[in-house]
């Protein structure tokens, strides 16, 4: 891809809301041309989760190897790009503070335009993007997006330019779920990756948990399965069974504890399918995109074809590059804004650890 072929607009992207510092570049078509993220594990990893100041700290001295990789993988240099984007909210705000204060001094000086994106309508673009450096798919006017991450599980209503909130969970998020059980089996953060991964070892059957039952609302709530898997685990516990010291991946955890980590993913997975069903019945819809880090999760991705090829609704699943937090999803966000005709005032765009996606910046 050179800057010949690119289409134009030439966006800018910076991703810098929780642990990861984030750069990309994405053309008028949605191509990525360069998508550099820059994981902060080794820094928060012996203190088993993100510490926010030395989130911020880091981000800061990252920023501009982070920068330097994606234009050089690139091709293109700094004076090539037209439009400006980084995340407002929510996440850590010092985090979000290190990429929004960098993006809106770029787009000032350069006197280009700028869109300050909610992380959240980052993800719920992003399974249209693609992993080959072609161009994204196109964006059906109406879709159903389930964002599963750390700090969300989410669906929206997207219908043309509006996107509606229609279910959160109540309490911990499928992601920080499946962190807080990996810590009391004493996995290394971040413990979600390697608790699906204790979960493909395990037979749910053999210790199977209870779904939120009852209800025919739409919302999440997680809290309630991850105390029952932490009950099951100091019960196995009191005969005996514990995990091994010093296995931060879990490989060596005894049989019971991935039976019982296999019985929490299908619960939690169980959960998603059960809500999207109900909204299906309720409001049928034609497409679904699902996105988020926990999108990663293995049972997730191998359930939801089938739920969906049942129903006869397109399912588009994040390319696992994209799943976790990125720019390029940012950037992709930035310019469905720039065609529409928005844009954001550099000098006033405000970081916000909490924001609805339908807040205006
Ligand atoms: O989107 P993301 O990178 O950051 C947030 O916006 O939260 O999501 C990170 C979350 C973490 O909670 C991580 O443990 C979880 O996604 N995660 C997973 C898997 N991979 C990442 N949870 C379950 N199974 C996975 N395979
Ligand atoms: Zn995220």
């Amino acid at each position: 891809m050179s800057l010949a072929s690119a289409v134009r607009p030439l966006v800018l992207g910076i991703e810098s809301s929780c642990d990861d510092t984030a750069c990309a570049l994405v053309d008028g078509d949605g191509r990525v041309l360069a998508s550099v993220v820059s994981s902060q594990v080794a820094a928060h990893a012996e203190f088993g989760g993100v510490v926010p100041e030395i989130a911020s700290r880091e981000h800061l001295a990252n920023w501009s190897a982070v920068e330097r990789r994606a234009f050089a993988a690139a091709g293109i240099a700094l004076a090539d790009v037209d439009v400006v984007a980084a995340t407002r909210a929510p996440g850590l705000v010092g985090s979000l503070l290190v990429g929004l204060s960098i993006g809106r001094a770029l787009a000032w000086a350069r006197e280009l335009p700028f869109h300050a994106v909610h992380h959240l309508e980052g993800h719920v673009f992003s399974p249209f993007l693609g992993v080959g450096g072609e161009p994204a798919a196109p964006i059906p006017e109406r879709f159903v997006a389930l964002v599963v991450s750390g700090g969300h599980t989410s669906l929206y209503r997207i219908d043309g330019e509006a996107i509606s909130t229609l279910a959160e969970t109540r309490d911990d998020a499928f992601g920080e779920a499946f962190d807080k059980l990996g810590k009391k089996l004493g996995l290394a953060y971040p413990q979600g990756p390697k608790l699906d991964l204790v979960a493909e070892r395990g037979e749910p059957r053999r210790r199977p948990l209870s779904r939120l039952a009852g209800t025919a609302e739409l919302f999440f709530s997680y809290s309630g399965l991850k105390t029952q898997a932490v009950l099951e685990l100091e019960r196995l516990a009191a005969a005996g069974i514990v995990p091994a010291p010093d296995d931060p991946r879990g490989e060596r955890l005894p049989g019971e504890l991935a039976d019982l980590a296999a019985g929490f993913r299908d619960s939690a997975v169980r959960q998603v399918l059960d809500r999207l069903a109900r909204l299906h019945r309720r409001e049928p819809f034609t497409t679904l995109a699902v996105s988020g880090g926990a999108a990663a999760n293995r049972e997730l991705r191998r359930r939801l074809p089938a739920w969906a090829a049942e129903r006869g609704v397109e399912l588009r699943l994040v390319p696992l590059v994209y799943s976790g937090d990125n720019a390029a999803m940012i950037a992709f966000a930035a310019l469905r804004r720039e065609r529409r005709g928005e844009t954001d005032d550099p000098l006033a765009a405000a970081a916000a650890s909490r924001a609805a996606i339908e807040a205006p910046a």
